[in-house]
């Protein structure tokens, strides 16, 4: 790769072993990837595992002296003070969070602990080059905003963090976003959980290519967090089109840069049932319900705070959310009448992680597919069902009606 002198610099050690370690990670993946030479990356997001190895990584950048330059938000871990009102935590697990929070704070990252931070804090430009992991934040800084990000890992958006460029690869490049597959889609789309479905099932008629959906009209930003997260849990799906309403896809014709359109599929409302139905734990009585994979906008937590208003929940309800939305939740007197219905709002946590020990071996219902993917491996069942209907399955403590 042609290198300017400063990264030339930074890959020979002279800002230190840690710079130089990201460096030489980036020089790798630009050769592996045919790049000819970096771009300064502008934003960039970082989902922090909070576990052993992505620990070990930020601790050595650290040890190596680096800091970021283009200072990263992050992912969520877990808040052990805000959990410990409901279960009693291992002390190894409280000892990660702490110890990853030092090496993070230690690089100069942004600590928003949060998995939607395209909505709140990191928000780019049409056309502005970032370095973003996490599955619901790559699409949708691409397809939305029309900024230009891959596809990164935790340790690779870390690096382009610390040097603050990026191989010139990908997704960065005009020519690999186009449209690659013309998708119509004739289910009736009447929520944000019918996105959900539908990035959940479009890879398994798609593959790796990248869609042009037709068909779907004013989606909610809760619809593309929702689209965005599943075609990167249910498939490999980085970026998508569509036709009328994102903004490289004013046309078909834009979408596709002119070519001929070669591939369509149709995704009607049986794909869409088909797939909920393989996704569902069979109905019946629940132990608790959880909300907020990818994490919770103010106006999913107003829907829920309206929902419960004076009420009582037939089971615990939980719901993960930034911590920005918690403040205005609280500001707005949203969390209060969740509280007083015997529910909790958590910041900063993530379903991914060992603080949710007091619920393996229960079943949960949940609106998304990727919190019920994600805990399989834990023993944890999950009704998966919208939004409004989970909420009424936790306040009656079961859900009736369709069984697997
Ligand atoms: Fe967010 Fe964790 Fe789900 S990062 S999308 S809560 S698996």
């Amino acid at each position: 790769m042609k290198l300017t002198k400063e990264e030339q610099a930074m890959l020979d050690g002279e800002f230190g072993a840690g710079v130089q370690l990201a460096m030489k990670i980036q020089v790798a993946i630009g050769e592996a990837y045919d790049a000819p030479y970096m771009v300064p990356v502008s934003r960039t997001h970082v989902a922090l595992s909070n576990q052993e190895a992505d620990l070990w990584f930020a601790e050595k950048l650290v040890a190596g002296g680096a800091t970021c330059r283009v200072l990263p938000t992050v992912n969520p871990s877990f808040n052990w003070e805000q959990l410990s009102c409901v279960t009693k935590l291992e002390p190894e697990d409280e000892a990660i969070v702490k110890r990853t929070h030092a090496a993070y704070n230690a690089l100069g990252a942004i600590m928003t602990y949060d998995c939607t931070p395209y909505l709140e804090k990191n928000v780019p430009r049409f056309g502005e080059i970032c370095s973003f992991s996490e599955s619901s934040c790559t699409p949708f800084m691409n397809s939305v905003y029309g900024a230009r990000t891959n596809r990164e890992a935790a340790q690779s958006a870390l690096c382009a963090a610390v040097t603050g460029v990026v191989p010139y690869y990908g997704y960065l490049l005009d020519e690999n976003r186009k449209g690659e597959i013309l998708v119509h889609v004739e289910a009736d789309m009447e929520n944000d959980f019918d996105y959900q479905l539908l990035g959940y099932f479009a890879p398994q008629k798609i593959g790796f290519k990248l869609p042009v959906f037709t068909g779907l009209k004013n989606p909610t930003k809760e619809s593309l967090m929702n689209l965005g997260a599943q075609l990167n849990t249910g498939g490999n799906v980085a970026m998508y089109h569509i036709v009328g309403f994102t903004p490289e896809a004013p046309t078909i014709e834009a979408a596709f840069h002119g070519e001929e359109v070669r591939e369509e599929v149709t995704i009607t409302n049986d794909d869409l049932r088909s797939m909920q139905s393989m996704l569902t734990d069979p109905y019946g009585k629940i132990d608790f319900a959880l909300f907020g994979c990818p994490h919770l906008t103010i106006d999913q937590i107003g829907v829920i705070a309206e929902m419960v208003r004076g009420q009582k929940l037939a089971v615990p309800l939980f719901v993960m959310t930034s911590g920005l939305s918690l403040d205005l939740a609280k500001k707005m007197g949203y969390e209060e009448t969740i509280r007083q219905a015997g529910g909790h709002i958590f910041s900063d946590t993530c379903m991914d992680q060992p603080c949710w020990k007091f619920l393996y071996g229960k079943k949960g219902v949940t609106d998304s597919p990727k919190c019920a993917y994600y805990t399989r491996r834990r023993q944890m069942e999950f009704v998966v069902v919208p939004l409004e209907q989970a909420v009424e399955a936790a306040l009656r403590g079961e859900i009736q009606g369709y069984r697997k």
